[in-house]
């Protein structure tokens, strides 16, 4: 499986495509949530765990509201916008000091998580996906590496 990690110069945003809903089918709504618990499970043993709510229920809350967004953004429920209105992601990051390093942990605590799912989930299903954090993930960039 090819799951590159872009780096790009501070302030560019290269064009985003949606993921395709393939990923929601084939997973369920339930599938989508374990990957994202997986996810911030990672996080909680990561260089970047202070940006993220120190309190466990806010923490998991957290965790719910980010799982919401992806069943959204692949065809499925809008949990996110019902609960949360309009997505405006990078507003929503920007009390956060996203630097490019930090973006790089975020987006590579997915890897193992899809390693292990391309056991029972065809390649080129998950590589949609990651092709869509990898590059989405760079818009949430907002503060130079030496700040
Ligand atoms: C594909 C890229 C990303 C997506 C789709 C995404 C999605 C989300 C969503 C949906 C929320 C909840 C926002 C809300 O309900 O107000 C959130 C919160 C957050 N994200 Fe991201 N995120 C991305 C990248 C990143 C990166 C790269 C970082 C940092 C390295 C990051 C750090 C945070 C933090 C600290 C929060 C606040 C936690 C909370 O909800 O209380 N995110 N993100």
């Amino acid at each position: 499986m090819n799951l590159v990690v872009t780096e790009v110069e501070f302030g560019e945003r290269p064009p985003v495509t949606k993921p395709h809903p393939d990923l929601l089918k084939f997973l369920g709504e339930d599938g989508i949530r374990k990957i994202v618990d997986e996810h911030y499970e990672a996080i909680r043993d990561s260089e970047i765990r202070f940006m993220f709510p120190m309190e466990e229920e806010e923490f998991e809350a957290a965790k719910k509201r980010a799982a919401d967004f992806f069943i959204q953004i692949l065809g499925g429920h809008p949990h996110f916008s019902e609960t949360r209105g309009a997505p405006r992601m990078v507003g929503r990051h920007a009390p956060f000091r996203i630097t490019p390093s930090a973006r790089k942990v975020w987006l590579e605590l997915y890897i193992p998580i899809f390693e292990r799912l391309s056991d029972k989930v065809p390649e080129p299903l998950i590589e949609i996906f990651w092709n869509y954090l990898n590059i989405f993930s760079i818009w949430m960039i907002n503060t130079k590496e030496d700040q």
